[in-house]
């Protein structure tokens, strides 16, 4: 697995990353982590709040220079609980097979975008794959609107989005596939500003477009 630590890749060995990984009770994975700020600040509280519960918060992300300021922060204030990895929803690494207890997937675009509006090819595939005894808990913020971005669009074939197209045609795609609802609900600008992503905090102050959280639990037979 590819570490980002400052402006460096480490490889960690399998053996390596698991027995990292075995160190926590609990492991949330953040997929197109950006510049890790969310998780950066989650292994942050986490440690403030001297939380019982253990959890080891990774951030992934195809593009390796993002990872490095947040991971030079890290390092910084001395935070175990938090790794930068390289990669993307279709190159997970093997070592988060079935360690995962929940995801989040914060502002996702592109093919990630993509994989959240129709999840039945690749994403559900992967989360069932990484989650731990077959329940995993997952959260996706995510949001886009014809008048901000039209060609983006066309090219992934998305369909426009409100909370009855939600219902009405995403939502039953996880549904479908062994998801439970837990909540549903479109964020305010006030909502966003709570997120502490990068692009949350852009949205909230930039062009007001429609944002959900959808908030799913996953429970495999
Ligand atoms: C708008 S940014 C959001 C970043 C971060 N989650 C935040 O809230 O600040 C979308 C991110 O998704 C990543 N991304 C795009 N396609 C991806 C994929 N297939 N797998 C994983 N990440 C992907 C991009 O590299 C980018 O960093």
């Amino acid at each position: 697995m590819k570490v980002v630590k400052g402006n460096k890749i480490e490889e960690f060995t399998v053996e390596q990353s698991l027995t990292y990984i075995e160190g926590f009770s609990r492991v949330h994975l953040d997929i197109g982590a950006g510049d890790g700020r969310y998780v950066y600040k989650e292994a942050m509280l986490s440690v403030a709040e001297e939380k019982k519960s253990n959890t080891l918060f990774i951030a992934l992300e195809p593009v390796s220079k993002q990872l490095e300021e947040y991971s030079k922060k890290s390092k910084k204030a001395k935070l175990s609980n938090c790794l930068f990895v390289v990669g993307s929803l279709d190159n997970i690494p093997v070592e988060l097979e079935h360690r995962i207890n929940s995801i989040s997937i914060l502002f996702p675009w592109g093919s990630l975008l993509q994989n959240v509006v129709f999840p039945e090819e690749l994403l559900i595939p992967v989360i069932s794959n990484v989650a731990r005894n077959g329940r995993l808990f997952l959260t996706i913020v995510f949001g886009y609107a014809p008048e901000a971005e039209p060609s983006e669009m066309r090219r992934l074939g998305l369909e426009d989005i409100s909370l009855n197209s939600l219902y009405e045609k995403i939502i039953p795609r996880y549904i479908k596939n062994g998801f439970k609802v837990e909540c549903v609900r479109q964020n305010s600008r006030e909502d966003l500003k709570k997120y502490e992503s990068t692009w949350s905090k852009r949205l909230a102050f930039g062009q007001s477009r429609p944002v959900f959280t959808l908030d799913l639990l996953l429970q495999l037979p």
